[in-house]
């Protein structure tokens, strides 16, 4: 059951028509759906039904609002943060301290002791000088951090090179050759709990194939450091699951990649961890805008609406397609290119697009942006930053303020020694 319908011809998120939000809060405003949310955290769920130790943290990074957090802390995930700003996120929403996970290439020392002081559950190490300086962080304060070595498998991810962080080259975990040696200096550091390994090959995976082949290399790192007399009790497989974008995607369901799962860790005999993001936040929210102008071009025409690449940056980032259909739908349609406002080539969400029909005025959404929307927009061109919203049946809250340009100007300084 979709929870973004149109009723009498109107776009609906739950209950709530989007032309009420529009009204109420303004546009350009991401608008995300409680129940979608909790179905997909419970449809990943129950696809690693047959893996009967396991641990979800959300990859917060995909988005990080607070009201959303909520949702999904109620539902059991704990978090995956990458910087002590989701962390500290995390734990305001109401996440258990032991349930976040710790990653990301560049932590700084005071995140480390920041992780040790919140009492997180699991630091993932990238490489050794950072695991090093965690242990001794974790001495000072007489501490013990729990951790785990990210590997970098070596697979080809097959999805957008910006995003992918499986291969050799990509600047994430140590080299799964080096592995066990790296390991093997870490397992024995005072303050160090090194109880497994992490991987993490990208993002918006559209196949099950490089996945299992990440996963099978990482079975036999396991086996390789037990026979070298580790204890290895956890293994964190990461994210990356794909979601549909437009008709003829067709990712993985989270029952397929559950059953692969399944079946290739089987004898494994770990708690196997989850980072997933886009699956679980992707398809719950959309980016609600209003056209502004219909301006001739020298092809096809140009609709230009109030959103732009500051609040939703994928498509100028990696090409990426979402989706755009007229909040209210005539069933005409017509062939244009969708820009925004900002004064770059690059602001433009879709090329020579059969859309539906619209005109200055017209409501429409962007969809599928529930997952690295909100959290990547900026201000740039000084344009505010994008609010958003929270439907729940028929009701709704503003879960993030339009922060204005002027707010923003307002933290800003010209020195004295200027005038
Ligand atoms: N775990 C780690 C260590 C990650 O780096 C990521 C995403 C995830 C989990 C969650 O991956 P997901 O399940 O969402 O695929 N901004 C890009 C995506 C960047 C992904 C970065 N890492 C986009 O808009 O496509």
């Amino acid at each position: 059951m979709d929870h973004f319908q149109y009723r009498d011809g109107i776009l609906h998120v739950e209950d709530i028509p989007l032309p009420r939000i529009a009204e109420e809060v303004g546009t350009p405003v991401y608008v995300y759906s409680r129940a979608t949310l909790e179905r997909h955290a419970q449809t990943f769920r129950d696809g690693l039904k047959d893996v009967p130790k396991k641990h979800l943290a959300f990859a917060i990074k995909c988005n990080p609002n607070l009201g959303v957090l909520r949702v999904l802390a109620r539902q059991g995930y704990g978090a995956d943060v990458v910087s002590g700003g989701e962390l500290e996120r995390a734990l305001a929403a109401g996440m258990a301290a032991e349930d976040i996970v710790f990653s990301g290439v560049g932590k700084t020392r005071a995140e480390l002791a920041l992780g040790l002081d919140r009492g997180i559950g699991q630091f993932n190490i990238e490489h050794e000088p950072e695991g090093i300086a965690l242990a001794e962080i974790a001495v000072q304060k007489e501490m013990t951090a729990r951790a785990v070595l990210r590997v970098n498998p070596d697979v080809d991810a097959g999805t957008h090179a910006k995003i992918s962080t499986g291969k050799a080259d990509n600047k994430f975990g140590v080299g799964i050759d080096v592995a066990p040696e790296i390991f093997g200096r870490l397992a024995g550091l005072p303050g160090l709990q090194l109880r497994g390994v992490a991987l993490h090959i990208g993002s918006q995976l559209t196949s099950l194939a490089p996945l299992e082949a990440a996963f099978e290399r990482v079975g036999r790192l396991v086996a390789d450091l037990r026979a070298a007399g580790h204890s290895i009790t956890h293994v964190d497989l990461g994210g990356g699951l794909g979601v549909r974008y437009r008709e003829g995607d067709n990712p993985p369901t989270p029952a397929e990649y559950g059953a692969m799962v399944a079946r290739v860790t089987k004898d494994w005999d770990v708690t196997l961890m989850f980072e997933p993001g886009r699956v679980i936040a992707g398809n719950t929210g959309v980016l609600l805008t209003e056209v502004l102008w219909v301006k001739p071009g020298a092809t096809n025409p140009f609709v230009v609406v109030d959103a732009a690449m500051n609040d939703l940056t994928r498509p100028a980032l990696y090409d990426a397609h979402h989706d755009f259909d007229a909040v209210k739908r005539s069933g005409d349609t017509m062939t244009a290119s969708i820009v925004g406002p900002v004064c770059e080539t690059g602001d433009t969400f879709a090329r020579d697009r059969e859309i539906d029909t619209v005109a200055p005025g017209d409501l429409a959404v962007f969809r599928t942006a529930g997952a690295y929307g909100a959290t990547m927009a900026s201000t740039y061109n000084s344009r505010s930053l994008v609010p958003e919203v929270l439907v729940d049946g028929d009701r709704y809250a503003i879960v993030a303020d339009r922060i204005a340009a002027k707010t923003i100007m307002a933290a800003e300084r010209v020195p004295d020694w200027l005038d």
